[in-house]
């Protein structure tokens, strides 16, 4: 394991913003990561570990030390009749693990297909897609404590995984190296199609019943048509959660705004963030190389020469527009570094 200095992170982050770390490392092989941990650069600075860098937003030059996770690797732990038991390197690319588990016979991920990034982070930021989360299949993840130099392998329980979280963004923040997660799939498939833009797809196809073949194809589409690739217009996907507010502030919305879609949860409701944007008018606006994209509003665009003060201007712009208009609070998805 080398240190570098002084590194541009612009291939490194799918914002493609031009900022440089000040030390700069790579993880090939979990067997480093107590090195890692012990070395002096990583104790006596500030640390960032990365994956894709596929959901970050540099605001600078980062001061301290970025770690890229590239350790991959999959194995097959246990296998029964109804389901397997897979361990796959936090450095694995997600969307190449979700295609070789549905290669393999092993399903339940196919609703998570295209997303970028990688399986660490997945587990970090709980990711989701059309009506499934991966905590819906994690068993557990393991990683390096740094505060008591142990290898744990956490139950999925204690992971306290909910919408975009879990307690890697919390109790657990700087404190811990995943090396691997764990995911027990399904042999038998259990297609879930109740999103509704999954739905719309297969009446358009007269499919009677979906595979997990199917799924994935055909939330690839989706995405496809809706998400900008970042490779052509970089981006970081959805910028702002979803915010989740009380019924009573969506009655009073209602009363102006009664097209308001929303998802119902236990005592609250869900409401879409791009719908709020593009109520604003805000959908397709670009400013100073940085844009809202044309296709969906909850995604911004770095036009190739945006600075992160310009995404963050745009940001700031929008969340000012959505609280005047109606009262709520967006709230990043991106993490900002
Ligand atoms: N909508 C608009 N305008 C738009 C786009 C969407 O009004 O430009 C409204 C529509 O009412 C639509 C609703 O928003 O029905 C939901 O849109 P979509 O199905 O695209 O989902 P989303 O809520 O915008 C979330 C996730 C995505 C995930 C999709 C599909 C968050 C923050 N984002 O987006 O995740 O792919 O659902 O499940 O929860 C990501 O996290 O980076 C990400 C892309």
């Amino acid at each position: 394991m080398n240190i570098f200095q002084s590194i541009p992170l612009k291939k490194l982050n799918t914002f493609a913003l031009d900022v440089k770390a000040k030390y700069y490392t790579e993880i090939v092989d979990e067997k480093e990561i107590p090195c890692l941990i012990e070395n002096e650069t990583f104790r006596e600075n500030k640390r960032f570990i990365l994956g894709a860098g596929s959901n970050v937003l540099f605001t600078q030059d980062f001061d301290g030390l970025v770690v890229l996770v590239s350790n991959r690797g999959i194995k097959i732990l246990e296998q029964a009749e109804d389901y397997a038991l897979i361990e796959a390197g936090a450095g694995e690319f997600w969307n190449e693990f979700v295609i070789a588990m549905l290669k393999s016979g092993f399903y339940g991920l196919e609703n998570l297909a295209m997303i970028p990034g990688k399986v660490g982070a997945a587990a970090i930021q709980n990711i989701g897609a059309y009506g499934v989360e991966q905590k819906d299949f994690l068993h557990s993840v393991k990683g390096y404590r740094i505060e008591d130099n142990e290898f744990p392998e956490l139950p999925a329980k204690e992971c306290d995984f909910s919408y975009r979280s879990s307690i890697f963004k919390s109790a657990l923040k700087d404190n811990f190296v995943i090396s691997s997660v764990l995911y027990k799939l399904l042999k038998k498939p259990n297609v879930n199609s109740n999103y509704k833009d999954i739905k719309n797809e297969i009446e358009k196809d007269g499919i009677k019943n979906p595979d997990p073949h199917y799924i994935f194809n055909c939330v690839s589409k989706i995405r496809g048509r809706k998400l900008p690739d970042p490779s052509d217009f970089p981006n970081a996907g959805s910028y702002f959660k979803n915010p989740i507010i009380k019924k009573e502030l969506l009655a009073e919305l209602k009363a102006s705004h009664p097209d308001i879609p929303y998802y119902e949860m236990a005592d609250s409701v869900k409401i879409p963030a791009a719908w709020l944007i593009e109520k604003c008018n805000m959908k397709g606006t670009i400013k100073s190389g940085a844009g809202v994209w044309k296709n969906h509003s909850l995604v911004l665009v770095n036009y190739g020469t945006a600075k992160p003060v310009d995404i963050i201007n745009l940001a700031n712009e929008i969340k000012s527009k959505v609280f005047q208009k109606f009262s709520i609070n967006l709230v990043e998805e991106v993490i900002l570094i």
